[in-house]
């Protein structure tokens, strides 16, 4: 089922997700249903389960071979619950984002260029990554969400953000 996706001002985005306790339940499939749905609907790249009100450690993402995002590297489609993120890089790098919480804006963003990420997916088998580039920034906006932090909280130039017709005149650019 498609959800409602929480937009930047509603307090819900703002608060610490929980640990999952249980895996591979009802509920739990329930959710990824929802989650999924939901993204697929609005093209997004990821989300995070407190976007649709549900205060769990719980993130999707992953992006294919997809017209819209033709630059992007392509992400497994990945389920992560629990996530713990090692930066394995002091180096930053700064890209654009969007998010379905902060539809119609694009912003510039520092993010670790490398990184291990580790947690469980729906079964509660661990995973346990080392990525860098594009697959790194969308795991670490998600797990953002999962803090409470919303991208536009981590722009250094609010020169770099704004609304994408403005920023990119004549471009056909996801929502997210
Ligand atoms: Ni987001």
């Amino acid at each position: 089922m498609i959800r409602e996706v929480l937009k930047m001002g509603d307090r819900r985005l703002l608060q610490q997700a929980r640990p999952l306790e249980r895996f591979d339940t009802p509920e739990l499939h329930a959710l990824l249903e929802d989650m999924r749905d939901t993204m697929a609907h609005l093209s997004g790249a990821g989300l995070a389960a407190p976007q649709i009100g549900v205060g769990l450690q719980v993130v999707i993402f992953g992006v294919g071979q997809n017209p819209r995002y033709p630059d992007a590297e392509e992400v497994p489609d990945t389920v992560l619950i629990n996530p713990v993120l090692t930066p394995l890089s002091d180096e930053l790098e700064e890209d654009w984002e969007g998010c379905l919480s902060v539809p119609g804006l694009r912003g510039m963003v520092p993010r670790h260029t490398r990184l291990r990420y580790q947690g469980f997916d729906e079964k509660g088998s661990p995973i346990d990554r080392s990525v860098d580039g594009f697959h790194a920034r969308v795991v670490q906006h998600e797990c953002d969400h999962l803090n409470g932090i919303l991208y536009p909280m981590r722009i250094r130039d609010l020169a770099n953000f704004g609304y994408i017709e403005a920023l990119f005149p004549g471009e056909d650019i996801a929502d997210e």
